[in-house]
């Protein structure tokens, strides 16, 4: 049987700084916007505090990657671990930290592929400058992207700027976002957005410089959406919503300008952001090598025509809720057509096929998928093993739908799933898990944080072994 796999197809599986790592505040490191929203949850749930403990088990780890068959490990930095305070002095600890694990990697044939930011502001740049609504956030970042090519850049090729910016930026609490007016919270908000498009640009600009053979891009969380009907308008409701969502974005890396349908919002909603005329060089400048994108699910929306509740021209940033567009809203309906995880989220393979089809189609650039996972409470059993066949299904199908647009002539370089030890989930701390090894831990108790490899692993690494022959 041949491979529909090319040869340098790239395996691996991911993970990001705070939801692994624990250690919060070891070495001199600085607390992040992510680390104070898991403390809100501490009586309740795992926080960052521990995490998977990486920060102590990194050795351990990469010697499992390393069994798993790895060829790439997506991961992310920790900003406030390089500095704590977000810009200024550099923590040496934190460099040597990482400088140890990207070295582990390499001498375990593993090549890291890098993410700056993945949630995790500084804390400290939301106290000075509430965080990306002020410019001197973005030259933060630059200054903090500077250091790691800097300092990395002869070791790692592949970068991701920063994690799910089309997420993140309606997630209030993500963004550090306190305000309760509607309105103005939105004006913050596209401000933030409008920043963190420069700080990607710039980013951009300084690893072409500075990284030889570099390539970088924006880990994009995909958003495909069904019309619930053929109706026109919910054929333009899921249409606008996946725009409003994710394509927005890729526009902005790809063409260093919002598309005119983001423009009208942001005119039509009031928000249009400071921006200096210098700025259109720099965006422009910037753009996208690469797309990484994950993906879980699709969404299936209908319809809603305005009305005084939720006027024309407003919209709500909000994931999985009602969203609006300029002629009405959208609604976030039920897919009859597809089982759903256990927390909800539609299983849809076919998704992602057309998804890669569609992104490659709209940039013709590569593409390497950085996240895709199922989310579930594993059992560990009494003879100490991890049966997670539903993990394994979910896998399956979705390779099958990469081999697929593969085939359709997509440019995929590597498949890297979510994720490689079990994490810190943001909502359901260690009782929903991703990984391909188990680790026994529970959110209120750290037992013995042993590392269980499920079947789901041995599954992969044979996948890994026959570049996707068997599977
Ligand atoms: C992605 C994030 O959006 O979804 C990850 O990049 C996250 O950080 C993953 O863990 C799964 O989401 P959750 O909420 O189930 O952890």
């Amino acid at each position: 049987m041949n491979s529909r796999f090319p040869k340098n197809f790239l395996w691996g599986a991911s993970s990001s700084a705070f939801q692994i790592e624990g250690a919060w505040d070891e070495d001199a490191k600085g607390m992040t916007v992510a680390d104070y929203n898991s403390f809100q949850r501490s009586a309740i749930q795992a926080d960052s505090k521990v995490a998977s403990d990486f920060y102590h088990h990194w050795k351990e780890d990469i010697a499992l990657m390393k069994e798993l068959g790895m060829q790439i490990y997506r991961f992310s930095l920790s900003w406030a671990r390089m500095i704590p305070d977000g810009d200024g002095a550099v923590n040496p600890a934190g460099i040597a930290f990482y400088r140890q694990v990207i070295d582990e990697l390499l001498d375990n044939g593993i090549e890291p592929v890098v993410t700056l930011y993945h949630f995790d502001l500084p804390y400290a740049l939301v106290e000075k400058y509430n965080g990306w609504e002020d410019r001197r956030c973005v030259r933060a970042f630059e200054r903090y992207a500077r250091l790691c090519f800097e300092t990395f850049g002869d070791k790692v090729k592949y970068w991701q700027a920063i994690n799910e910016q089309n997420l993140m930026i309606r997630v209030n609490e993500r963004m550090n976002i306190r305000e309760t007016d509607a309105w103005k919270a939105d004006k913050i908000r596209a401000q933030m957005d409008y920043h963190m498009f420069l700080a990607h640009a710039l980013a951009v600009s300084a690893c072409h410089e500075m990284v030889k053979g570099g390539k970088i891009g924006p880990a994009v969380s995909a958003s495909c959406t069904y019309p619930l009907t053929n109706k026109p308008q919910d054929i333009w409701a899921a249409r606008m919503n996946d725009c409003m969502k994710a394509v927005y974005c890729l526009d902005m890396h790809y063409y260093g300008e919002y598309p005119g349908y983001y423009m009208r919002y942001l005119k039509e909603r009031g928000i249009v952001p400071a921006m200096r005329e210098a700025d259109q060089e720099i965006l422009k400048a910037g753009r996208m090598d690469y797309i990484a994108l994950n993906y879980y699910r699709t969404l299936c929306a209908s319809f809603l025509p305005a009305d005084p509740g939720h006027p024309a021209g407003m919209r709500v940033f909000r994931t999985n809720e009602v969203d609006f567009d300029q002629y009405g809203c959208c609604r976030d309906e039920k897919n009859e057509n597809l089982k759903a995880s256990e927390y909800g989220a539609q299983i849809d393979p076919m998704g992602l096929r057309l998804v890669l089809n569609d992104y490659y189609s709209r940039y013709r650039l590569p593409m390497m998928i950085t996240e895709n996972g199922l989310g579930s409470p594993d059992v560990l059993t009494g003879d100490g093993k991890v049966h997670d066949s539903y993990r394994i299904d979910y896998l399956r199908e979705h390779l099958n739908a990469c081999a697929e647009a593969l085939e359709d002539g997509v440019e995929l370089i590597g498949y890297s799933p979510w994720s490689f030890l079990d994490l810190l989930s943001s909502h359901q701390g260690f009782r929903k898990r991703y990984g391909l090894v188990y680790v026994n831990r529970e959110d209120m108790d750290l037992k013995d944080m042993k590392r269980i490899k499920k079947d789901s692993f041995y599954w992969y690494q044979k996948v890994i072994r026959t570049n996707g022959e068997d599977w």
